[in-house]
């Protein structure tokens, strides 16, 4: 019979300091209001100086681990795009520190996308029978490239990791990881983008300007393509799944903003309130999203065991995707 990867176990970890949007208006020109009402974000999650996202990748890691019951994995791929150090990969050092010394680790860079592209590479080693055990991982911390005085991303991001334990197993159990989709389009690499500290620049015969370490989006550009990829790669799963749109329980989507959410249920015809929201308590938490959002959804009761989930992404690169998946009976670690 066909081998498929099975979700066995997550978990999630934000730091501890809340930054609230009445605390970003002492500082910057923008309220609660707007941000609330444009976004849907009410508070975020920053870390504290010293940290980093690795600390936040072992921690979501190893809760992800303990859900699963086990303290083994054959590969673990780290989604971000805030990595510890530019070289080396900042998974090979989570996957020491969570004890899987000799394991192959590599980072996934694909923004906002970037857990479901390695959610793809885990279930497909599993589908391969290269692992039986994979830990997939989305960490952030998008507070340390952020322009603190950029009022129309300082608002938006907040850190936090989430994580999966992959296992192998077969494509009708609870937790089957059933088809991934992915795509990506590089004229629009410019709209969401963090302009020095790559070859680039190093190589340009101009000194780096200090402006250009900084995070940059243009939002609204993004916006509508956001909602139409998004839901185009829905389709397309759902199809290669062989599910109607009314078969979908819960859609558990990037989250960027929850009118970018709303709008893409609406193009897809399935109710608003199948989404699972968690950005009014964490913002855009970038490639760590999704497993937040399933986290936070499985340990509140919004999943539960059988529903058929939905998730899509849309990100930097461009980059988007999707996947289905049946939940299964976890706990979250
Ligand atoms: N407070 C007050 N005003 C603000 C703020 C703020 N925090 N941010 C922007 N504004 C202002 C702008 O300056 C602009 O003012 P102007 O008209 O005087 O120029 C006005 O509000 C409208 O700005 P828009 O950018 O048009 O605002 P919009 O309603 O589009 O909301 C947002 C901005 C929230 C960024 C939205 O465009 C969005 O969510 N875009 C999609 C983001 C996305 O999906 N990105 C991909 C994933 S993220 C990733 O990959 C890292």
């Amino acid at each position: 019979m066909t081998r498929a990867a099975v979700l066995a176990g997550v978990g999630a970890t934000v730091p501890p300091r809340v930054v609230t949007n009445d605390e970003l208006a002492r500082r910057l020109d923008t309220s609660d209001e707007w941000i609330r009402t444009r976004t849907g974000i009410v508070q975020r999650h920053v870390i504290d100086p010293g940290m980093t996202t690795g600390d936040l990748a072992v921690e979501a890691g190893q809760r992800a681990l303990k859900s699963a019951g086990t303290t083994t994995v054959d590969l673990v791929v780290l989604a971000t795009t805030t990595p510890d150090r530019p070289c080396p990969a900042t998974a090979p050092s989570v996957a020491t520190r969570i004890g899987l010394v000799g394991v192959p680790a590599f980072d996934v860079a694909a923004v906002c996308s970037g857990f479901l592209y390695a959610l793809q590479v885990g279930s497909d080693a599993i589908a391969a029978g290269h692992a039986e055990r994979v830990l997939v991982i989305g960490a952030e911390t998008f507070s340390t490239i952020l322009d603190p005085a950029d009022r129309s991303t300082a608002a938006i991001f907040g850190d936090g990791a989430g994580a999966v334990v992959l296992r192998a197993g077969q494509p009708d159990e609870p937790g089957a990881v059933r088809h991934v989709q992915l795509g990506s389009d590089g004229s629009m690499a410019d709209l969401i983008t963090v302009r020095g500290g790559g070859a680039e620049e190093r190589s340009g015969g101009r000194p780096p300007l200090p402006e250009d370490a900084y995070f940059r989006m243009a939002g609204k550009s993004v916006f509508f393509t956001a909602v139409r990829r998004m839901a185009e790669s829905s389709r397309t799963v759902l199809e290669r799944t062989g599910w109607q749109v009314t078969d979908v329980d819960r859609v558990v989507a990037h989250q960027a903003n929850v009118r970018i959410i709303h709008a893409v249920a609406e193009q897809l015809g399935i109710p608003a309130d199948r989404a699972v929201i968690n950005i009014d308590r964490v913002g855009n938490t970038s490639a760590a999203s999704i497993p937040l959002a399933l986290a936070d959804g499985a340990a509140d009761g919004r999943l539960t065991p059988g529903d058929r989930v939905l998730l899509t992404a849309f990100g930097g690169g461009a980059t988007w995707g999707a996947a289905t998946l049946t939940w299964p009976d976890v706990m979250v670690g």
